[in-house]
């Protein structure tokens, strides 16, 4: 009789334990993905051309006081923080025709495309590049959100260098669109703006009032974490005194 508890006992604790280990397994599998994603799209920009950082080139110049060199990137110094930061990014001479998003670098100050066959680029790859602030171009391309998008557009070593990003929200001429009610203007990138919603409002043009739900939904996910490892716990813990 005793002995066939025990075994019903070891049986259930073997189901939740496997249960336990399929869900932690999961949860490493996931945040593993969530890594390897994130290396991705570094590695595909910064090895995306051949070689590091052009000696003597404007990001290396840059880079010299303020990152380090990893591949075609520059990477902010910071040892705070374990993640990495893109502050510069040169692609230049790489023989790109064709570029269709940036991934990682909406961080960089500076970014050299010149000296490549790019026939056309889209404004949108620069959409959130709030702190670019020198962008070097193939001669024949405009700067993303035009001229009056710049301090200064000029041509050097045949490269177009557009230079010093103009605050769109803190302009004389008044932007098209206003920043609905309860909400305030940011810098996007060139030529973009962003409306963020005034604390202790969001929603649909910020009209609702009251903090963001996300505490709540973090709230939940950590509360049920909580709960189950209690539950599974208690259980187990009451079956081996049982026992
Ligand atoms: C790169 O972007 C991905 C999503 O596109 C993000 O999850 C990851 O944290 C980013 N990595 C860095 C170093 O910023
Ligand atoms: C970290 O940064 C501080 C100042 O920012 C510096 O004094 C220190 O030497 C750095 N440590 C390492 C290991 O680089
Ligand atoms: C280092 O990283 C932390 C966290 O991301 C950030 O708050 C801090 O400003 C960074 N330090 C420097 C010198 O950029
Ligand atoms: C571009 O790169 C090639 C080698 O890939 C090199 O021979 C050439 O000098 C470079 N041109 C410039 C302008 O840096
Ligand atoms: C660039 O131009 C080609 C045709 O010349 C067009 O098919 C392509 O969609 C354009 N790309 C962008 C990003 O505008
Ligand atoms: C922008 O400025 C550059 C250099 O001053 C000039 O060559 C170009 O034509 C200008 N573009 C437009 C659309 O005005
Ligand atoms: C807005 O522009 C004015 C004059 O051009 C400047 O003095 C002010 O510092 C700017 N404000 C911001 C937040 O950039």
């Amino acid at each position: 009789m005793i002995i066939e508890s025990h075994d019903f006992v070891l049986a259930k604790m073997t189901a939740s334990v496997t249960a336990s280990t399929i869900y932690l397994c999961t949860v490493f599998i996931v945040l593993f993905n969530v890594y390897v994603d994130s290396q991705d799209t570094d590695a595909q920009l910064c090895q995306m051309c051949e070689g590091t950082v052009r000696q003597d080139s404007p990001v290396w110049d840059f880079c010299l006081t303020k990152g380090h060199i990893r591949g075609r990137c520059c990477f902010e110094n910071n040892n705070t923080s374990n993640v990495d930061t893109i502050i510069g990014l040169d692609l230049a001479n790489c023989s790109i025709s064709h570029v269709e998003h940036l991934y990682n670098s909406s961080t960089a100050f500076i970014i050299d495309l010149s000296n490549n066959p790019i026939s056309n680029l889209s404004n949108f790859i620069f959409q959130g590049f709030s702190h670019l602030s020198q962008l070097f171009l193939p001669s024949k391309l405009e700067c993303p959100g035009g001229n009056a998008s710049w301090e200064k557009v000029e041509m050097k070593n045949n490269a177009k260098i557009c230079e010093g990003q103009k605050d769109i929200c803190n302009q004389t001429v008044q932007i098209p669109w206003d920043c609905p009610e309860n909400s305030f203007c940011s810098p996007y990138g060139p030529g973009f703006f962003e409306c963020s919603c005034l604390h202790n409002f969001h929603g649909y043009k910020c009209m609702r009032q009251g903090e963001f739900p996300i505490f709540k939904v973090l709230g939940i996910l950590t509360g049920s974490t909580v709960v189950v490892s209690t539950l599974l716990w208690f259980t187990q813990r009451r079956k081996v005194k049982n026992t």
